[in-house]
């Protein structure tokens, strides 16, 4: 192959966005280890200086331009440095991420398998770009190196892209076409993942209920088979997914669900707004009554199941009526958590193209605070309706507070934080059965029920 002599290199990785950048990195990763790269986690040592990068909103790309004059820093101590940026602001900014002389490699979201190639090319040439998308790719038979792993719980991808064109996101800019994965190879990765200890999946894309793969055979899996498949294979496994769309939340899906008692009761259902105006204007493909009888299926069919969401505040033409129904939206479900975020125009979108960035961004910013402020005491309102109930944690490590607590997710999603009873036993990966017996708006502080399981 050309590339024996590429050894013993080192190769230091910052992610940022999504848990599919997340995953991404560790199949790059797993394809630089082929060629000699070993994982560092001092920028100082490397030889080359990978960030995995996000275009969501403006903010992720300043933070990593930022960056990326930290990494010049070290380029500047070592000239053989090399400099590379991965991912969604890779895609977006193509050979303008080269023209700004800070960058040795660029290299988008479908191109990580000629990421040898393209170093092999900077050892004649001062850059290397590839930014190519595919209809096909998925990284299915690479088998991701896990980064800063817990070694209970992983990502696995089970598709790429989106074929949604929400008229705010760059993601189908920058990940292309929607393509699932094999669902064999998707069954052996988790196999791989249970025999080497782990205990959790998170089935991973930008859309998985739209996952639908067809064989050679002419076999056709779509979402709700995935989930039973891989549920009813691997019983003793937490199986998470994200993201989930409305528009395509089928009630099979919901009841593959409510069957299996390891696929875990939440679902992140995001919004986005609950103005019906805002979520037209958005092509969201739902109305805000649709989201509320996906809502009702929710509660109706798995009991006890959790919800979150995102919430944009501030979109294009936003009213303070659209705003003020974004905040009944919120009260009517009452969401465990939220991830929220002002407006930010995306070049190329269809927003960008179509409509005036026109809310005030003090504005914006006032309506963020507000949702915010409303969500922050509905999570707190959630966690402590949870008070005196029982779960089962699976148990991820010491929490961060305090190395005699031992912290774990329960199946709603929960953080619970609890007193290690057994200090003596490495438990990471085991379960614990704890009660709540209080909360904040973001973790259930529990105590330890003896005879546990
Ligand atoms: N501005 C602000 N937030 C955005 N999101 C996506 N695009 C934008 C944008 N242009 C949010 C959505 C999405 C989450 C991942 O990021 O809420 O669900
Ligand atoms: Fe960011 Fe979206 Fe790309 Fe994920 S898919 S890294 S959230 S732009």
């Amino acid at each position: 192959m050309g590339y024996e002599h590429i050894l013993d290199m080192k190769v230091y990785i910052e992610t940022y966005g999504c848990q599919m950048n997340v995953g991404d990195s560790e199949v790059i990763l797993s394809i630089l280890g082929k060629v000699g790269y070993s994982l560092t986690d001092d920028m100082n040592e490397a030889d080359l200086i990978l960030a995995n990068t996000c275009s969501i909103r403006d903010n992720a790309e300043q933070r990593i331009w930022g960056r990326i004059e930290q990494f010049r820093l070290a380029k500047r101590k070592n000239k053989n440095v090399r400099i590379g940026i991965m991912g969604c602001m890779a895609e977006r900014l193509k050979s303008e991420l080269l023209e700004s002389g800070k960058v040795d490699l660029v290299c988008g979201p479908d191109a990580y398998r000629r990421l040898p190639a393209l170093l092999e090319e900077l050892g004649h040439t001062t850059v290397a770009m590839d930014v190519e998308l595919s209809r096909t790719e998925t990284y299915a038979d690479i088998e991701p190196k896990r980064i800063d792993s817990n070694g209970v719980s992983a990502f696995v991808s089970i598709m790429r892209g989106c074929n949604n064109v929400c008229s705010y996101c760059i993601v189908p800019y920058t990940r292309g076409v929607e393509r699932s994965r094999d669902v064999e190879s998707i069954v052996r990765e988790v196999r791989t993942l249970w025999e080497g200890g782990y205990r959790e999946v998170t089935l991973l894309g930008q859309n998985v209920n739209s996952y639908s793969y067809t064989d050679k055979e002419g076999k056709h899996t779509g979402f709700a088979e995935l989930l039973r498949k891989v549920a009813g294979e691997f019983p003793a496994m937490r199986i998470r997914f994200s993201t989930s769309n409305p528009h395509d939340l089928s009630d099979d899906i919901l009841y593959a669900i409510a069957e299996h008692e390891n696929i875990c009761r939440h679902i992140h259902l995001p919004v986005q707004s609950g103005s019906n105006a805002m979520l037209e204007k958005m092509r969201r493909k739902y109305t805000r009554e649709w989201y509320l009888d996906r809502v009702e299926a929710i509660r109706r069919i798995i009991p006890g199941c959790s919800l979150t969401t995102d919430v944009i505040a501030g979109f294009c033409g936003e009213s303070l009526q659209d705003h003020l129904d974004t905040l009944s939206l919120m009260d009517k479900v009452g969401f465990d958590s939220a991830f929220m975020f002002q407006y930010s125009e995306r070049p190329g979108t269809l927003a960008a193209r179509k409509y005036e960035d026109d809310v005030p961004p003090a504005e914006k910013t006032r309506r963020l605070n507000e949702i915010i402020e409303h969500q922050v005491k509905t999570s707190g309102r959630r966690y402590a309706a949870q008070m005196g109930k029982v779960f089962e944690v699976l148990i991820e490590g010491p929490s961060k507070k305090s190395i005699s607590d031992l912290c774990g997710r329960a199946s709603n999603n929960m953080m619970c934080v609890f007193e290690d009873k057994h200090p003596d036993r490495n438990r990471v990966g085991s379960t614990a059965k704890v009660r709540v017996v209080g909360s904040t708006s973001a973790t259930l502080i529990c105590e330890e029920i003896e005879n546990a399981i």
